[in-house]
C-alpha cells in the first residue's frame, strides 16, 4: 500500500504546480524552468501557480484571474501601453524632431512648475494619501531603491560606467542649485524584462514591477501566497496577525534590528513592520493607509465571527479579505476618484454607476494589466502633495509639523509620542496642496529626504517619462480628445497663453512637448480638477481593471458574489466610516473625509456616520441565534 501512496503524493506533487513564462505568458517545460534556476531569474521571469479552479475566489497572486491566460494579472507580468512605444536608436530616449537634443528635464521642471506652499482649501491629505496608496497598489518602488541602495554612486564618477546609471544634471543657473554647488540628481533606468534577463536584450524595453497588476491591496497582503501565509495570517479568527500596545493594533513588527526602516531615531522609535511586503514601510502616506487597512482586515473579520460563529479560520478569512478589498475599491472608485475628476463626468464616462446595482461589465478578452501611463500618469499628484504633515489634537487644535519626506522608511515614528493620533487627525483637517502649477519645496528638493542630499521628484518623474518611450503629449491629447495639435497656436485655450509661452521658450517644436509637461501645464477638466490628459490616462485604467477583473465587487455572478443586500452595506462605506472603525481615537469626523470640513460637510459624532451592518452576512447554516432583541438582534453582542 505504501508505495503507491508515495507515488499518489509525488504525482499530485508535479501535477499540482504550473510553470508560466512571465513574459509570454504561455507554460513553460522544467528544463526552461532549470535555466531560469540556474541563472536565478525564476523569481523574476517564471510564474508557479496552482492549476485554476474557475469557483475559486481571488488569488493573492493575481494568477487564474483571466481563466484562458491565467499568469496574466500575477506579479512581474508586463504592462499594456495606450500609444506604441517611441524611443531613439538603441531604445534611448527621443530626441526633439529637428534632432537636437530635447530641454534637460530639470530645466523644464524649474521653469514649468513653480515652487511654494499654496494649501487646498477643498481637499484634504487624506485624499493624497489614498492616491499614494492606490499607486503602490499596482507599482513597486524598486526603481528608487536601485538608486538609493543597489547603485548609490550615479552621481559620482563610478556612475559614468554604469549603463543603467541616468542621473539628471542640474545647470549652472538652476534657481535654487547655483548657490549649493549640486549638479547632479541620482536616478537609474527602469528595471526591465531585459534587464533582469528574462528575454534578450535588442528589444523594446518593458518594464518590470513586483506588484499584481489588480487594484486589491496588494500592500496589505502582498503579492505572493507564501508571504501572505508567512507573515500575514494567524490562522485563527480569519485574522492577520496583530501586535497591541497601549491599546492600539499594529501589524506586526520585525523582531530584527537590520530591517529596512533605516531612519526611525533609536532607541526610541524601533517599530517597524514585517508585513507579506514592505510597502507599508516606505512612504508616509503609504504607511498610514497600510496600518489602516490592516486593521480593518481584522475589524471585519471580528465582525464575521460574531454573526457566524461557526465559520472556521479559512472562511472568515477569505470573507474578510473579499470585503476589505470591496470596500477599498468602493471608496477609491466613488470617492476618491470623483473628488478629483469629478463625480458627473466618471458616471458619463461609465467608471461608476449612480443606481447602486450590480454591474456586469467583466470581458474576457481585456486581460487583467495595467496600462503603463496609469500610474505614471499619477505622478502628476506629486504638485497637489504637500509637505509638511500637521498634526491635530482630538479636539482639532493645531500642536506641531514635521515633513512626510522624512518620514520614508521612517514606521518608528509613528508609534512614539502619540503620534498617529495626532497625524489621523490632520489627515482629515489639514489641506493637501492646492491644485495649480506650483509644487510644494519639499517636493522638489528633498523628495526622498535623508536619504538623499538632494531630489527633485518630479524632475526625476520627467526623466522616466522619456526612459519609459511615452510619445509626445500631443499624440496622446490626439488620441484622448480627437483634435489634433499641430503648432503652438492649437494649444490656445487648452493650456493658459503665459503658460504656452514658456512651452516655446523650452521647446522648438509643439510635437516635441513630452507627455508630461503637457499634463503639468493643461488647464482642469471641465466638471472636475484634473488636466483633462491626466483625466482620459486614468479612466482608460479604471475601466480596464474593472472590466479585465473577474473578481470585481460590482458582479452578481463571480465566485462568492455578494448578494444584492450585501452589496448595498458595501455602497454606504466611505473613507470617514474606515477611520471610525479603526482609526486612533475618531470620534468625530466629516461625512466627506477627501473634502475639508465645512458648510455641506460638517463634522458629525461617527454615530451618524453609515456603518456596514454584517447581519447581511448571516449565515442561517450557522443556526439561528440564540436569544433576540425586539430589533431582532443578538442581545449577546
Ligand atoms: C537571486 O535572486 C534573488 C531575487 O532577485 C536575489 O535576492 C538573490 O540575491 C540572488 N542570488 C544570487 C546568488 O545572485
Ligand atoms: C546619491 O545616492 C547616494 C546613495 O543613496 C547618496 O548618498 C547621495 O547623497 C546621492 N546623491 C545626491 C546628489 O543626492
Ligand atoms: C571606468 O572604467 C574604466 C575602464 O574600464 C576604468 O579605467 C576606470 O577606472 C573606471 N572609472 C571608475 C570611476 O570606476
Ligand atoms: C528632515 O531631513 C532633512 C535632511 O533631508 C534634515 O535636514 C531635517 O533636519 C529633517 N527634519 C526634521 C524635522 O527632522
Amino acid at each position: 500500500m505504501l508505495p503507491v501512496l508515495i507515488f499518489l503524493a509525488v504525482f499530485c506533487d508535479v501535477r499540482a504546480a504550473l510553470f508560466y513564462d512571465s513574459y509570454y505568458g504561455v507554460p513553460i517545460g522544467m528544463d526552461e524552468v532549470k535555466r531560469h534556476s540556474k541563472s536565478n531569474t525564476t523569481f523574476w521571469c517564471v510564474n508557479e501557480f496552482e492549476p485554476c479552479d474557475p469557483n475559486e475566489g481571488r488569488r493573492v497572486d493575481g494568477t487564474c484571474n483571466n481563466l484562458r491566460y491565467p499568469n496574466r494579472g500575477a506579479s512581474h507580468t508586463p504592462f499594456t501601453r495606450i500609444l506604441p512605444p517611441a524611443f531613439d536608436k538603441d531604445y534611448e530616449p527621443k530626441k526633439a524632431a529637428s534632432g537636437n537634443d530635447l530641454p534637460l528635464p530639470r530645466v523644464l521642471r524649474t521653469n514649468l512648475v513653480s515652487v511654494g506652499k499654496v494649501p487646498s482649501q477643498r481637499l484634504t491629505q487624506l485624499a493624497i494619501h489614498a492616491f499614494v496608496f492606490l499607486s503602490s497598489d499596482v507599482v513597486s518602488l524598486h526603481d528608487t531603491i536601485n538608486y538609493i541602495l543597489w547603485r548609490p554612486y550615479c552621481c559620482a564618477p563610478r556612475g559614468k560606467n554604469d549603463t543603467y546609471c541616468v542621473p539628471n544634471k542640474i545647470p549652472n543657473d538652476d534657481p535654487v542649485h547655483r548657490f549649493s554647488g549640486h549638479r547632479c540628481l541620482n536616478m537609474t533606468r527602469p528595471e526591465t524584462f531585459q534587464s533582469i534577463g528574462c528575454i534578450p536584450k535588442g528589444s523594446t524595453p518593458e518594464r518590470i514591477v513586483s506588484s499584481t497588476p489588480g487594484i486589491d491591496l496588494s500592500s496589505v497582503y502582498g503579492n505572493f501566497l507564501k508571504n501572505l501565509q508567512e507573515k500575514g495570517r494567524l490562522y485563527q479568527g480569519g485574522l492577520l496577525k496583530y501586535e497591541e500596545d497601549s491599546g492600539r493594533i499594529w501589524p506586526p513588527s520585525t523582531k530584527t534590528q537590520a530591517n529596512v526602516c533605516f531612519l526611525n531615531q533609536r532607541p526610541a522609535e524601533t517599530r517597524c513592520h514585517d508585513m507579506p511586503e514592505d510597502g507599508g514601510n516606505t512612504l508616509g502616506g503609504i504607511n498610514l493607509m497600510a496600518v489602516w487597512l490592516w486593521r480593518n482586515h481584522n475589524f471585519i473579520a471580528t465582525q464575521l465571527a460574531k454573526v457566524n460563529p461557526c465559520w472556521d479560520d479559512e472562511r472568515l478569512f477569505n470573507t474578510a479579505r473579499d470585503i476589505n478589498i470591496a470596500l477599498y475599491l468602493q471608496f477609491n472608485y466613488y470617492e476618491l476618484i470623483p473628488a478629483f475628476l469629478g463625480y458627473e463626468n466618471l458616471i458619463k464616462d461609465g467608471v461608476i454607476t449612480p443606481t447602486g446595482e450590480f454591474r456586469d461589465v467583466y470581458n474576457e478578452k481585456v486581460l487583467p494589466q495595467v496600462s503603463l501611463e496609469f500610474p505614471f500618469a499619477l505622478r502628476w499628484l506629486h504638485t497637489v502633495q504637500e509637505g509638511s504633515l500637521k498634526m491635530y489634537d482630538l479636539e482639532g487644535h493645531y500642536l506641531k509639523q514635521f515633513p512626510i519626506v522624512n518620514l520614508t522608511l521612517r514606521t518608528g515614528y509613528f508609534d512614539v509620542d502619540n503620534n498617529i493620533d495626532y497625524i489621523t487627525q490632520g489627515s482629515f483637517r489639514q489641506g493637501s496642496a492646492k491644485i495649480d502649477y506650483i509644487a510644494d519645496p519639499d517636493i522638489t528638493e528633498q523628495g526622498l529626504g535623508p536619504h538623499q542630499s538632494v531630489s527633485d521628484l518630479m524632475t526625476n518623474d520627467m526623466a522616466k517619462n522619456r526612459y519609459f518611450g511615452f510619445q509626445p503629449y500631443v499624440k496622446y491629447r490626439e488620441a484622448c480628445f480627437g483634435k489634433p495639435i499641430r503648432s503652438f497656436y492649437d494649444l490656445e485655450g487648452i493650456v493658459d497663453s503665459e503658460r504656452i509661452e514658456i512651452l516655446r521658450d523650452l521647446y522648438e517644436k509643439v510635437e516635441d512637448v513630452d507627455l508630461l509637461a503637457g499634463i503639468w501645464v493643461e488647464r482642469p477638466i471641465y466638471g472636475g480638477y484634473v488636466p483633462p490628459t491626466f483625466y482620459c490616462l486614468t479612466i482608460d485604467q479604471l475601466r480596464r481593471n474593472m472590466i479585465s477583473d473577474r473578481h470585481w465587487y460590482e458582479r452578481p455572478n463571480r465566485p462568492n458574489a455578494f448578494n444584492a443586500l450585501q452589496l448595498g452595506e458595501i455602497r454606504k462605506y466611505t473613507i470617514a466610516r474606515l477611520l471610525c472603525d479603526i482609526g486612533d481615537k475618531v470620534t468625530k469626523i466629516q461625512p466627506h473625509a477627501f473634502l475639508k470640513a465645512g458648510f455641506n460637510n460638517k463634522m458629525v459624532s461617527c454615530e451618524n456616520i453609515p456603518a456596514i451592518n454584517y447581519e447581511a452576512w448571516r449565515d442561517l447554516n450557522c443556526g439561528l441565534p440564540t436569544y433576540f432583541n425586539q430589533y431582532g438582534k443578538d442581545i449577546a453582542e
